[in-house]
């Protein structure tokens, strides 16, 4: 170990000095990335709300050509205000967590309707509008006007725990980790410092194997001088997901396949979908749900899905229809099936039966 390191186990950490390190570094790596303003120029408060709320559970791989795509078509408040729901939620399809894409609907036509389709400058309006929690609150509120706000997202959380020497396993450690990031946030430039956190902890302060030789908060790093840094910040053991099971019914006829809506509340709201009974623990797939008396085939192979709350594993029952089924219902041109904007789930179990199409 480093014998001139200058902080010692239990020093008090020299908050002063980690912002004008972090902003130097921010300021000569920062990564391009289309929601963030050219220096010099200001931010795009559209453009960084959107990117905030597709980020929260998405990685900055998966986000980037769903966010270039999306703006593409709806560039600002007015045109996502007055876009068709069911459009927005197509276009969410695969990001998960679909609530997130009503919201954007709702908050938008919130703007128009209620901030004369000017975005809220501060962190305790942006709160009012659907889907903006404390953490996109801050983020926006630091990063599109210039608030001091205290961001902390799960990069943060994991340098911050490390400078730190934060041992409390998370989530019991959130708040500590929210008052240490609270005493290194600059008064200003705070959304610099907040993408910077972000970029140090997704480039060098990464969950394993961290690289604090290239690191510029090194020499104020209580974990790095502990020999600590990998294993922070610490996990209470997870629990076991529940197991459970359902079936999903491809109804087929004349080269299309029958979807539903799902209802709008409840676990993908609002989707388009296979139809399928519902999912249970210990419940063992079955035909009692098949949206159609028909010659239903259960295939021998099984889909997987992992929800965040459970994990799903769905038999898949195929059949043919006659002309006269569900008339009234969406047949959807199974050639076309990608435009359909179905999740991820139902994405993989039409995949599974179209590989084995006889
Ligand atoms: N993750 C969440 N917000 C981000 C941002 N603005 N830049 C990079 N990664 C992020
Ligand atoms: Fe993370 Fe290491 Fe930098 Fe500390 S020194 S902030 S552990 S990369």
């Amino acid at each position: 170990m480093d014998a001139t390191r200058t902080c010692l186990p239990d020093a008090p950490i020299d908050a002063g000095s980690i912002a004008p390190a972090l902003l130097d570094w921010y300021d000569r790596h920062r990564r391009d990335l289309p929601w963030r303003a050219r220096a010099g120029e200001a931010a795009d408060p559209y453009r960084v709300w959107l990117s905030e709320v597709m980020l929260q559970q998405t990685t900055v791989a998966a986000v980037t050509p769903r966010f270039l795509a999306w703006t593409a078509r709806w560039p600002d408040f007015a045109s996502l205000a007055a876009a068709d729901e069911a459009d927005v939620m197509a276009a969410w399809a695969g990001l998960g967590y679909y609530a997130r894409a009503r919201n954007l609907v709702k908050a938008a036509r919130a703007v128009v309707a209620d901030h004369g389709g000017v975005f809220p400058r501060t962190e305790a309006v942006l709160r009012t509008l659907p889907g903006l929690g404390a953490y996109t609150a801050a983020a926006v509120a630091a990063i599109a006007v210039g608030e001091r706000a205290v961001v902390v997202d799960a990069n943060v959380e994991r340098v911050v725990a490390r400078l730190f020497a934060i041992a409390t396993p998370l989530p019991v450690a959130r708040p500590a980790i929210r008052a240490a990031a609270d005493t290194i946030t600059p008064d200003a430039r705070a959304g610099d410092f907040a993408q910077g956190m972000m970029d140090l902890g997704s480039s060098i302060c990464t969950v394993r194997a961290p690289k604090c030789l290239l690191c510029p908060l090194q020499p104020h790093c209580r974990a790095h001088a502990q020999g600590l840094a990998e294993a922070l910040p610490a996990k209470a053991a997870k629990k076991a997901k529940p197991q459970r099971q359902g079936t999903i019914f491809w109804l087929e006829r004349d080269g299309r396949v029958l979807l539903v809506r799902r209802p709008d509340t409840g676990l993908l709201g609002g989707m388009r979908a296979l139809p399928t009974g519902p999912w249970q623990e210990g419940a063992p797939p079955g035909l009692a749900d098949a949206p159609a008396a028909a010659a239903w085939q259960l295939r021998n192979a099984t889909v997987a899905h992992g929800f965040t709350h459970f994990d799903l594993q769905l038999a898949l029952a195929v059949a043919r229809a006659d002309a006269h089924h569900r008339p009234e219902s969406e047949w959807w041109p199974i050639a076309d099936l990608d435009a359909a904007g179905l999740p991820t789930v139902f994405a993989k179990a039409a995949r599974a039966i179209m590989r084995r199409e006889d």
